[in-house]
């Protein structure tokens, strides 16, 4: 039997969101049913009310959660009712080409649940990043559902479903940062700051965080940056050069995503240098460089999806080392509020006041 829940939906552009009753279906074949804990209010909710990702309304909000497993669907031997998951938005297939090379995280045709959430009326709802857990309840893939240890706090360890997630794995996957090397992140937000964490675990010897709100510099020292530009003030190449000894960094992150921080993390880079974009552009961004510059600076020009990640290698890992206190990941937990609050929470994102705010089911 189709269950009744409550879940908070975008229905139109730029309209506030809704508290409404929607239908989840039972688990079918390689289905799971999941009952929210925890969900994390990322920027990409607020991409979706207003349009930015596509038009395909009503969105069924939510996306960096935690729960329990409820039901599974017919062939699900990966997860179980009862289990305690983190929901992810990359569920890798096995058969592409990127999985058969051995390079999963590249997975061209990753998992979302087949069926359809839908509206009391039967208008079927697009879960975002075919997720939707700002719900009691919600319908994903098995293979979105990544077993973590039981005793952690789900508010924190949702978090690692996307942003924080992004951010770690933009340093240690994608931007392969290690043992003494300088690392500067553009932009600390959740994503910028959970970078400066991954460097920080990775070993990173200088952590450069930039951003033009000194409040945000606060937050990112506290999480392991050992010096601050503030970007409405200074020329960020120009200090990060001056703080690497004249070289530029060896990885410039780039957590913000438009053409003027790309190029500003293209030329604080030192020569061979990497820079990873884990900020996501808009379609109407360009960007014009002589390529003379590519050539002579050499190195490396990377983009970050989902920070490269594999949940089921990364998220129990992660998990345990928080548990352990070697990864302070409940810094990213600014406030912990109700579902009926959503729309208040996109507020203070906007105004750059929390990392996250996170609903408690
Ligand atoms: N690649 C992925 O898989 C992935 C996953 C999740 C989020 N993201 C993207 O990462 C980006 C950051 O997300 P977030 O949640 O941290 O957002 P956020 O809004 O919390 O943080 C952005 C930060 O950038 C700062 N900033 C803005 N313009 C700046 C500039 N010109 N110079 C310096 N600092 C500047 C802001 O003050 C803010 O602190 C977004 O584009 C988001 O869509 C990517
Ligand atoms: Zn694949
Ligand atoms: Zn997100």
């Amino acid at each position: 039997m189709p269950q009744q829940v409550r879940g908070v939906i975008s229905r139109a552009k730029g309209e506030p969101v809704e508290l409404v009753t929607i239908n989840v279906p039972d688990p079918g074949p390689g289905e799971a049913v999941v009952s929210i804990a925890a969900c994390g209010v990322c920027h990409t909710d607020l991409t979706y009310r207003d349009g930015g990702i596509n038009d395909e309304y009503p969105f069924l909000l939510g996306h960096e959660a935690a729960g329990i497993v409820e039901s599974v669907g017919e062939g699900v031997d990966t997860v179980a009712p009862g289990d305690f998951v983190v929901l992810n938005w990359r569920a890798v297939c096995g058969k592409c080409r990127a999985c058969k090379r051995g390079r999963p995280w590249y997975c061209f045709d990753t998992h979302n649940a087949k069926q359809k959430m839908t509206l009391e009326d039967g208008t079927e709802l697009t879960p975002a990043l075919g997720i939707g857990a700002f719900a009691d309840k919600t319908l994903v893939a098995a293979g979105q559902c990544t077993k973590v240890d039981p005793q952690a706090d789900p508010a924190v360890v949702g978090l690692l479903g996307c942003g924080v997630m992004a951010g770690m794995g933009a340093a240690m996957n994608t931007g392969n940062v290690g043992r003494g090397d300088s690392v500067a992140v553009i932009g600390c937000g959740g994503v910028g700051d959970a970078a400066i964490m991954g460097a920080r675990l990775a070993g990173a010897d200088k952590i450069v965080a930039i951003d033009r709100d000194p409040k945000k510099l606060d937050w990112a020292t506290d999480l392991g940056a050992t010096h601050t530009i503030d970007a409405s003030s200074t020329d960020v190449v120009e200090a990060v050069q001056e703080l690497t000894g004249g070289f530029g960094a060896d990885v410039v992150i780039d957590a913000v995503g438009r053409p003027e921080t790309w190029k500003q993390a293209f030329y604080a880079r030192d020569l061979a240098g990497t820079v990873v974009l884990v900020g996501v552009p808009t379609p109407d961004m360009t960007l014009e460089m002589p390529l003379v510059d590519f050539f002579s600076h050499g190195g490396s020009l990377k983009s970050s999806w989902y920070g490269d990640c594999l949940p089921e290698r990364d998220f129990p890992m992660l998990v345990s080392l928080y548990q352990q206190g070697r990864l302070p990941l409940e810094k990213f937990v600014t406030e912990r509020i109700a579902l009926t609050d959503v729309e208040k929470a996109f507020e203070t994102m906007h105004r750059g006041e929390v990392l996250r705010s996170v609903v408690i089911l």
